[in-house]
């Protein structure tokens, strides 16, 4: 039987996960702890597109703090539901050497994107290095990463919305919407 207010996005159905309220309430608690942490301090925010573009725009709008924003593109799940492992990383020609760099993700699975990202961020020596993570699938978890600011835990099943896609589809999707396999 179908929930409802459950959506079909290619052959899946999703079900509503995490409502706007709590999206809101989480993403507030992120910068009031960004905002203290780096007080005195001006960061540069690295946005991960396509997927971080929904709560990097709530995020930073609550940052009250002299910082900078840039963009950088990583890919890694092609048109599935199952990271491939091979990332690929676009946008980080300029140098960030010196910064403090607060990379802004969507979700962070197995690590791989993240610990390629940084690994390529490090050899540029910045002044330090942290993570902002929206979701955080923790129990899926492969590579060896330190993720400062976790928004929320959620299980190991593929979500949508917020930013999130399922082959390109989903992501304008104002909640988070969860797809369970059925039993
Ligand atoms: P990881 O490399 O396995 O940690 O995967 C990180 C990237 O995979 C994220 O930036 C997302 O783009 C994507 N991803 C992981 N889990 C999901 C999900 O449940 N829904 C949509 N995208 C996901």
């Amino acid at each position: 039987m179908r929930k409802a207010n459950s959506i079909n996005i290619h052959d899946k159905i999703f079900t509503p996960y995490i409502s706007r309220e709590e999206i809101s309430r989480t993403v507030s608690s992120i910068a009031a702890k960004i905002n203290s942490d780096y007080f005195g301090r001006e960061p540069l925010f690295l946005i991960v597109l396509k997927g971080a573009v929904f709560f990097a725009a709530d995020l930073l709008r609550e940052i009250a703090l002299d910082c900078e924003m840039r963009m950088i593109e990583a890919k890694s799940y092609g048109m599935g539901m199952v990271s491939n492992g091979d990332v690929k990383i676009t946008g980080l020609e300029e140098n960030l050497g010196g910064k403090d760099i607060i990379v802004i993700e969507d979700i962070v699975d197995t690590g791989h994107t993240l610990e390629a990202l940084t690994k390529k961020l490090l050899l540029q020596n910045p002044k330090s290095l942290e993570c902002a993570c929206f979701l955080s699938k923790t129990s899926q978890r492969e590579a060896a990463i330190n993720v400062k600011y976790i928004g929320l835990e959620t299980e190991p099943a593929f979500v949508i919305g917020y930013g999130l896609d399922y082959a390109e589809k989903g992501r304008h999707l104002p909640e988070i919407y969860i797809h369970r396999q059925e039993a």
